[in-house]
């Protein structure tokens, strides 16, 4: 792929190493960047390799499965890149295997971006008439993927989470003040791929179960997994979902002015009935429920990494502290 210079070794002893708990604490320098759905995101050693970002997915079980998924991210990188045309982060994948615990884990490696770069620090510092002229970039590069489902609907079809926090600005000058005046997208959150092909899913829904504490398994199957392995084939409920996330970033001041620039930019599409104009209520209930959903989630994780403590079993997950919302 993109012939980053990788160290599987340092990956290798860095995974050897690691102690969920406490990522940092190891002999190998470490740093978490971010924590999501399936991946932990962190930055790793001291030389040229901290120049990389490793997002690491411990749930396989065997050699297929984390096969199947290193396919599949490659082929639906190579359709954001090559047929839809958005610009993303270059990356590859490798495959590390704990030789005390036998785990097999995927690290996803991508160039690394300063973070003043990344989509939810730009945010904090621009004024509110750049923040929407982001925004918009974000939903044109979005768009391009709708567009694009659109025209192979049935034989070929992406889903993508357009949230502020996966994009970074290409070459930004955080020192000048404001946005350029062309704004370049590049995107990065590539570690659930979402591709459906013939109209079959590619990617395997058991792979966000995983991580998910066993007792709850049932719910989430009967409950919420049919709404995330769907949920960005559907381009309001992907801007919702973007609107939504300045509440998170305690942005709630920009909500309503972003929700007229979602329904300026879909005006045509509203024109002719095919999208519902978004509504600031819409949004922040959804934003309500979500927050406190995932809160709950994280805290029956909580739950079930002590289980495993007490029973004296591996627990592979990096989780979160406190999350501020
Ligand atoms: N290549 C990168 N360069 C700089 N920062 C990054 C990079 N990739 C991820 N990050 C940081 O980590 C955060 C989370 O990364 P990312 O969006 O890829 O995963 P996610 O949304 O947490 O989830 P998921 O694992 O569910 O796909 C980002 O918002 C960003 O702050
Ligand atoms: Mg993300």
């Amino acid at each position: 792929m993109a012939g980053l210079a990788i160290d599987l070794d340092l990956l290798r002893r860095f995974e050897q190493g690691l102690d969920p708990r406490f990522p940092e604490r190891g002999e190998i320098p470490a740093r978490v960047m971010g924590y999501g759905e399936i991946s932990t995101v962190l930055e790793i050693g001291v030389g040229a390799e901290r120049d990389l970002a490793y997002k690491r997915m411990p749930m396989f079980r065997t050699a297929q499965e984390a096969e199947r998924h290193e396919v599949l991210y490659r082929q639906a990188i190579q359709v954001l890149e090559e047929r839809v045309g958005l610009r993303v982060v270059p990356s590859d994948v490798v495959r590390v295997v704990n030789d005390r615990t036998g785990r097999i884990v995927i690290y996803i490696v991508q160039e690394r971006f300063p973070a003043e770069a990344v989509g939810h620090q730009v945010i904090h510092r621009l004024p509110a008439d750049d923040v929407r002229r982001l925004v918009l970039a974000v939903l044109r590069e979005t768009a391009k993927v709708f567009d694009f489902n659109k025209e192979h609907r049935g034989e070929l079809e992406l889903g993508i989470d357009g949230q502020i926090s996966n994009w970074a600005i290409a070459d930004f000058d955080p020192t000048a003040g404001g946005l350029p005046d062309e704004v370049e997208l590049i995107y990065f959150d590539t570690s659930s791929p979402f591709l459906t092909v013939n109209g079959k899913e590619q990617l395997d829904p058991e792979l966000f179960l995983r991580s998910a504490p066993s007792f709850m398994v049932w719910i989430l199957r009967l409950l919420f997994l049919e709404d995330v392995m769907t949920r960005y084939y559907d381009f309001r409920k992907v801007t919702i979902d973007i609107i939504a996330n300045f509440f998170k970033e305690q942005r709630a001041d920009l909500v309503p002015d972003l929700v007229e620039a979602v329904n300026g930019f879909c005006a045509a599409e509203i024109e002719a009935g095919g999208f519902k104009p978004i509504t600031v209520d819409e949004v922040r209930a959804y934003y309500r429920e979500d927050a406190w959903i995932w809160r709950l989630y994280l805290n029956f994780r909580k739950v079930d990494r002590f289980l495993h403590g007490l029973l004296g079993k591996d627990y592979p997950y990096i989780l979160p502290g406190k999350i501020k919302r």
